[in-house]
């Protein structure tokens, strides 16, 4: 059984109106969080599903990773204040605190690098899929098919039953991803693949990839290299959002981690999740300036208009989102040592900002700035294409995908994903003939 009875063994009990049957629903508890009503034998008991579009409702599975109070605006990584990991950590040590449940102790720390630092070579033919995608391809589209084509070149870890498979596929993922998107980039300006360094973090060695050519030295700052791995850092897991549900739901059918990812990376890809910070880019373009923006705000209060302000809004949090506090901080602080003052998109942005957070609509609506308000001006000014965003995006959750993936092969209550519905389209009819049909 998932998760533990709620404190006074509470329970919920349900009366099917007029047909004279109930059933008792345990109530179950988490270690923090709202209980949760355990409704497997509600089909049972009263012959009815529930319905809930969206899961704004609906726990799908137990989990230890990452915990969210939207309404306070907390975000804890295995218990840890994401405020105090992106301060004071680095992306690996998260990614080992997610995958394992333990911030790692210094011969752990090693170890874990060293691991994942082995597998930042893809195999060689990978580099052949390349070739075969046009060169203005989106970048997500790349990550979706070479990711995807993993699976069919490391045959030799695709065994989700044994631990030692699953930890394999974890380094590889972690450290190959990085090379699939710097190359899906260099891919993408016709300039030669380069190949990732071992001597080089994380961090570092992607802006390498990103950046440098055959024909010069390039030296990474190590400004922008904080900057990068506490991006990482903020965009590794959130709980069961839409492209980690995806994972799981593809993982629940013991499809490989590969393909699953490749699924997370395609469900990620939407406007509403991990494209909103290419999207706040393409809307700060639009409005153009500072004298543009109280018609901007007319437009997103109509309900005719169909206009959302990027970058605000979150369907867990009804609060500031603690990662875009963190985010802009480092906004300023990747500005300053690029030198870049007075920065027209971040005037926008911050007046933008202020006007939303005092404005009715949004107050009453707890809209608040996401994760990805800031995130895009950063990645634009250390010189990421919009394009790229999702992508770097993707690098970061991948981490997140694959610590619950493995939770969830990990569960042995986990059974395969198969959500119900209200079907509501014609009933049973017979077939009509063609000349019949009018
Ligand atoms: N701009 C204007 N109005 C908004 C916005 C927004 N960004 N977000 C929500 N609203 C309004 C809705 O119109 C609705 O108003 P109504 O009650 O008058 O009809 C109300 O707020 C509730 O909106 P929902 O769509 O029900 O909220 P939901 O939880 O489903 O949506 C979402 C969350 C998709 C993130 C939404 O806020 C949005 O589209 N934001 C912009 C895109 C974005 O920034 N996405 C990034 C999310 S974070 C991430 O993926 C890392």
């Amino acid at each position: 059984m998932s998760g533990s009875a709620a404190p006074g063994n509470q329970t919920v009990t349900i009366t099917l109106d007029g047909a004279d049957r109930s059933t008792t629903l345990p109530l179950l508890a988490g270690t923090v969080g709202p209980s949760v009503a355990d409704i497997r034998k509600l089909y049972n008991d009263l012959g009815i599903f529930t319905f809930d579009p969206g899961y704004g409702g609906t726990a799908a599975c137990e989990s230890k990773i990452t915990y969210i109070d939207g309404d306070e605006g907390i975000l804890l990584h295995r218990g840890y204040p994401i405020e105090q990991l992106a301060e004071n950590s680095t992306f690996l040590e998260v990614a080992y605190l997610l995958l394992n449940g333990e911030l790692p102790n210094a011969g752990e720390r090693h170890d874990f690098e060293q691991g994942v630092i082995r597998h930042t070579m893809l195999h060689e033919q990978l580099r052949s899929f390349y070739n075969g995608f046009r060169r203005d391809a989106h970048p997500m589209a790349v990550m979706c098919g070479v990711v995807g084509a993993m699976s069919a070149f490391y045959h030799d870890s695709l065994d989700i039953n044994d631990p030692h498979h699953r930890k394999i596929s974890a380094f590889r993922l972690i450290a190959k991803l990085p090379t699939i998107a710097a190359w899906a980039y260099k891919y993408s300006i016709g300039q030669p693949f380069i190949y990732p360094r071992n001597d080089r973090g994380y961090a570092e060695n992607f802006l390498y990839m990103m950046n440098a050519v055959p024909t010069e030295d390039y030296k990474v700052s190590p400004i922008l290299t904080r900057a990068m791995d506490r991006i990482l850092i903020l965009h590794a897991d959130h709980e069961q959002n839409a492209s980690t549900s995806t994972v799981r739901l593809a993982g629940s059918t013991g499809a490989n981690p590969f393909a699953c990812i490749a699924a997370g990376i395609a469900s990620l890809w939407g406007p509403a999740h991990g494209g909103a910070n290419e999207a706040v880019l393409k809307m700060l373009a639009e409005i153009g300036s500072v004298k543009n923006i109280p018609d901007f705000i007319s437009k997103v209060k109509d309900k005719n208009s169909n206009v959302r302000l990027m970058g605000f809004g979150h369907r867990v949090y009804k609060n500031y989102d603690p990662r875009a506090k963190i985010m802009q901080r480092t906004c300023h602080e990747v500005l300053g040592e690029l030198g870049i003052k007075d920065d027209p998109l971040l005037e926008l942005a911050a007046e933008l900002e202020r006007i939303a957070l005092h404005d009715e609509y949004f107050v009453a609506r707890k809209l608040y700035p996401n994760v990805d308000f800031y995130s895009g001006i950063i990645l634009k000014a250390m010189g990421f294409p919009t394009s790229m965003f999702t992508v770097l995006f993707a690098v970061a959750r991948t981490v997140g995908w694959i610590s619950q993936w493995k939770e969830m092969i990990e569960d042995p209550a986990q059974r395969i994903g198969r959500p119900r519905q209200i079907y509501t389209g014609p009933a049973r009819r017979e077939f009509v003939e063609l000349a019949d049909r009018t």
